[in-house]
């Protein structure tokens, strides 16, 4: 696929098949997201895969209980609240991109990361979709010991990648607001 056509044809997937992804496919959406630029050419990022079935479940789960203790919006509340709610859309791969420890750009080097990690999942075929939801548990010490991450660790971006169940239309975009200086 070129490169232009997987950036206008990837989509934020919430609907999955349970198919597993295998650990080769996984790993080379890994090595498409550190080919990524980083501040000082840092390379911040580490990776935690989760593909256990019931890591899964409980991650989404208790990242679950963890937002509703914070969220404001009721129209979440409402989402959260919901027990068919997952917040992993039962996909069946969890790539958690974490910068190794604090610094000033590692949002924007693991997000560069994020994003050619799901470039690369849609050249692939596969769905993927950054679960922002989850981060705050994500970056708690009680989320980082179910992990088993480094405390130090800051985790930025939860991808979840897997096989869409069908096709997802596409969200419009507006018009890009320019302002020129020729
Ligand atoms: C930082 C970030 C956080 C996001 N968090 C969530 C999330 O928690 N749950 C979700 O379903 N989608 C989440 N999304 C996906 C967006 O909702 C999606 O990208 C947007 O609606 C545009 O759709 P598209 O990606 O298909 O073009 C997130 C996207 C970004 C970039």
């Amino acid at each position: 696929m070129e490169l232009l056509e997987a950036i206008r044809r990837r989509r934020a997937v919430r609907d999955y098949l349970p198919d597993a992804i295998d650990e080769a496919t996984l790993d080379g959406l890994i090595h498409a997201a550190v080919q990524a630029p980083s501040a000082v050419d840092s390379q911040p990022w580490r990776f935690v895969v989760v593909r256990q079935r019931a890591m899964l479940d409980r991650v989404a789960r208790e990242a679950k209980a963890w937002r509703l203790r914070s969220e404001s919006s009721a129209e979440l509340r409402a989402h959260l609240e919901n027990p068919g709610f997952h917040i992993f859309y039962n996909a069946p791969a969890l790539v958690l991109i974490a910068a190794e420890h604090e610094s000033p750009w590692m949002v924007e080097d693991c997000a560069l990361a994020a994003q050619n990690l799901m470039l690369a999942a849609c050249d692939q075929g596969l769905g993927s979709c950054w679960i922002g939801l989850a981060q705050d548990y994500l970056r708690s010490p009680a989320g980082k010991e179910v992990l088993g991450i480094p405390p130090a660790w800051a985790p930025v971006a939860p991808i979840i990648v897997g096989r869409p169940r069908g096709a997802t239309p596409p969200h419009p975009r507006r018009e890009p607001q320019v302002r020129w200086i020729d």
